[in-house]
């Protein structure tokens, strides 16, 4: 008698069982794949923000427009860099060796000895991608 019950119950819980086991597979792979890319595009990005936000922001401020809270101490003041029209390769040139090598000015600091290659790459993208000329 309780066989039976037991065999019934389980026969029951089958159909549970698996539905359960069908979520779950769904779960994983719609999790196990990466969330963003580490080489996508929005990943450079993001990392830039954080290379930003932690070496550029005093000068040229939480926007990016230049307005930082030091910005008045500097003439020429800090670029807006929301409205720059340099490509990439000046930009991380001008983040590499700083403004006074590039008859630029020597307020704008060199930062090839603070940060890699890829913060330098990184910020370069962000900065890309809040730009609103970036045609
Ligand atoms: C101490 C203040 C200061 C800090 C900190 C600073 N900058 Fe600058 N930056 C300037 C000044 C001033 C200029 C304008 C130079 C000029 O007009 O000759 C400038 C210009 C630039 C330019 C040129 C933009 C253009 O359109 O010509 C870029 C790009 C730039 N900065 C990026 C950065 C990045 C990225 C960081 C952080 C890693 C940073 N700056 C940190 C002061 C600063």
């Amino acid at each position: 008698m309780m066989r039976w019950l037991a065999a019934v119950l389980a026969l029951c819980a089958l159909p549970a069982a698996a539905q359960l086991g069908n979520a779950y597979a769904q779960v994983l792979a719609a999790t196990s794949k990466p969330l963003l890319s580490r080489d996508s595009a929005d990943a450079r990005a993001f990392r830039g923000s954080v290379v930003f936000g932690t070496y550029c922001v005093t000068c040229h401020g939480a926007n990016a427009d230049g307005r930082g809270r030091a910005a008045r101490l500097y003439n020429p003041a800090p670029a807006n860099l929301r409205e720059s029209d340099k490509n990439a390769e000046y930009i991380k040139l001008i983040v590499r060796i700083g403004g006074k090598a590039i008859a630029r000015s020597e307020f704008m600091p060199p930062w090839g000895e603070e940060l890699t290659e890829e913060q330098i790459s990184d910020v370069t993208a962000y900065l890309q991608s809040i730009n609103t000329r970036r045609r």
